[in-house]
């Protein structure tokens, strides 16, 4: 497996914890990060040894997405590029996937947790899903897995608006199971992820299967849409303009798109 400083794989008691670690530039992913979590996630699903795979950042910031920078200079050319190889290895995963979120949680920062089994967050945590304010489209599945979640109004709010939202907000829309102090997120994740690896491992795969089943060849279909949409969006006018006022450190103008 590649090791990464900025992506960090810990294996522990049938554990496999995978933590962001870029928080200077606040756990954005590059293509080269993508890349690092889709060799952990491939190497997690082939070693007898990882029953259960948590994801985690930083206590003040799970992550901005993607990193918008990486995105200008080398955007995704096709299918096969790292995130999108990271976005298959993860809604395809079999065995059970956990996350711990404190702090900001943006795009693909929200959206990989609709594949988590899962989900435990800091009081500090928002959620926001920028897509349109990016002139882009959603990804991930979440087109589909959002509306399915909570509902057209509520998915719409959160994908066409763009607003970020809370942790209660949050727990209440289903997409997180429970919110603790920032501090105790982690450990939380962890205690869970040891209470699911001690079960036997073919009825955790089998049970995540049929929960999954009737859904999945809509959920990847839904997502190689997407990633024909994002990945042509994303060198049109609207999106150069977002990432570069981003880099400018100004507001877009959308007015002449
Ligand atoms: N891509 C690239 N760099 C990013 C980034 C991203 N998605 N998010 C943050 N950074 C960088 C900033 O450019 C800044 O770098 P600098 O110190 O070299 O100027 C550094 O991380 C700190 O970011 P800053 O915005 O100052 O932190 P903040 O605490 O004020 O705000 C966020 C945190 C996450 C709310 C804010 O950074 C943000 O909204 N980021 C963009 C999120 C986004 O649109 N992601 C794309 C989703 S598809």
């Amino acid at each position: 497996m590649s090791a990464s400083p900025e992506i960090l794989v810990h294996t522990e008691d049938s554990v496999m914890t995978i933590t962001f670690n870029r928080v200077d530039k606040k756990n954005s992913l590059t293509a080269a990060m993508y890349g690092h979590l889709s060799d952990a996630l491939d190497s997690a699903a082939g070693d007898a040894a990882v029953r259960v795979v948590v994801f985690q950042g930083h206590v003040l910031i799970f992550s901005a997405g993607n990193d918008i920078k990486d995105f200008l200079s080398v955007p995704p050319n096709d299918s096969d590029a790292p995130v999108f190889r990271f976005l298959r290895a993860l809604s395809t995963f079999a065995k059970p996937l956990v996350a711990a979120v404190c702090g900001p949680a943006v795009g693909i920062g929200t959206t990989m947790l609709l594949h988590c089994d899962l989900v435990y967050a800091g009081d500090n945590a928002a959620f926001s899903l920028p897509f349109v304010n990016l002139g882009l489209c959603p990804e991930a599945g979440s087109s589909l897995l959002l509306p399915q979640l909570m509902g057209h109004q509520r998915a719409a709010e959160a994908l066409l608006l763009g607003e970020p939202f809370t942790a209660e907000t949050a727990l209440e829309l289903g997409l997180i199971n429970r919110i603790v102090p920032p501090a105790e997120a982690n450990a939380l994740a962890q205690m869970q992820a040891k209470k699911l690896a001690a079960k036997p491992l073919s009825s955790l795969l089998e049970t995540k299967r049929l929960m999954k089943m009737s859904n999945a060849p809509v959920v990847a279909g839904r997502i190689a849409e997407e990633i024909s949409s994002f990945g042509r969006m994303l060198r049109e006018p609207a999106a150069r303009e977002a990432f570069t006022a981003f880099v400018e450190k100004r507001r877009p103008d959308f007015a002449k798109l």
